[in-house]
């Protein structure tokens, strides 16, 4: 099913036919557009990771089981390995490479991850913060059984989810609690 790999097998091949049944797809991708050439069975993961360059969405499944590959779509958390890469041409995508500033400041979803040691080996953590990022950013702040469903599709196979929980409502609690601070002033 994934192409992963065929760049390079495709170049060294020379094989015309392959180059033949890719097409240039526009992925508007954390505000850059990136036009790639893929094929119609290209993954999205593959397309974000190895057309694009941006390693930082993880591969676990290639299932829709474990939730390592989410990304957001039009602000909407998807799994980037159910869907094509062409089903995405005109959407908006961000991945985990957009969270956090450039200058190295993080994110505040990131700031309760390490406040809570919400991680370990981390290989989760992308797709554990775009899920969470769809929901920090609602204007009504989820309770803990709305993270905990949210959060249903991620799988982690170190944290035990407690504490990717607490963080998530830390990120929340803080938001709430600066939000009513600004109106106060
Ligand atoms: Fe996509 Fe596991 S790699 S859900
Ligand atoms: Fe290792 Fe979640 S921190 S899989």
């Amino acid at each position: 099913m994934s192409d992963r790999g065929d760049d390079v097998s495709e170049e060294s091949n020379g094989t015309a036919q392959a180059s033949a049944a890719r097409r240039a797809v526009a992925l508007i991708v954390n505000g850059r557009e990136h036009v790639v050439q893929v094929e119609p069975r290209t993954l999205l993961v593959d397309a974000i990771r190895d057309h694009v360059g941006l390693t930082g969405t993880h591969i676990g499944c290639d299932s829709t089981s474990c939730g390592a590959c989410t990304v957001l779509l039009d602000d909407r958390p998807v799994k980037s390995c159910t869907l094509f890469a062409v089903q995405a041409e005109g959407s908006r995508l961000r991945t985990v490479e957009s969270v956090g500033s450039d200058d190295g400041t993080l994110h505040p979803l990131q700031q309760a991850f390490e406040d809570e040691f919400a991680f370990q080996c981390g290989y989760c953590t992308a797709g554990m913060l775009m899920s969470s990022l769809a929901m920090y950013e609602r204007d009504d702040p989820p309770d803990r059984g709305e993270i905990r469903r949210c959060l249903v599709g991620n799988l982690c196979r170190c944290t035990g989810y407690e504490s990717i929980v607490d963080a998530v409502e830390l990120a929340v609690t803080r938001r709430g609690a600066a939000d009513q601070e600004a109106e106060a002033r």
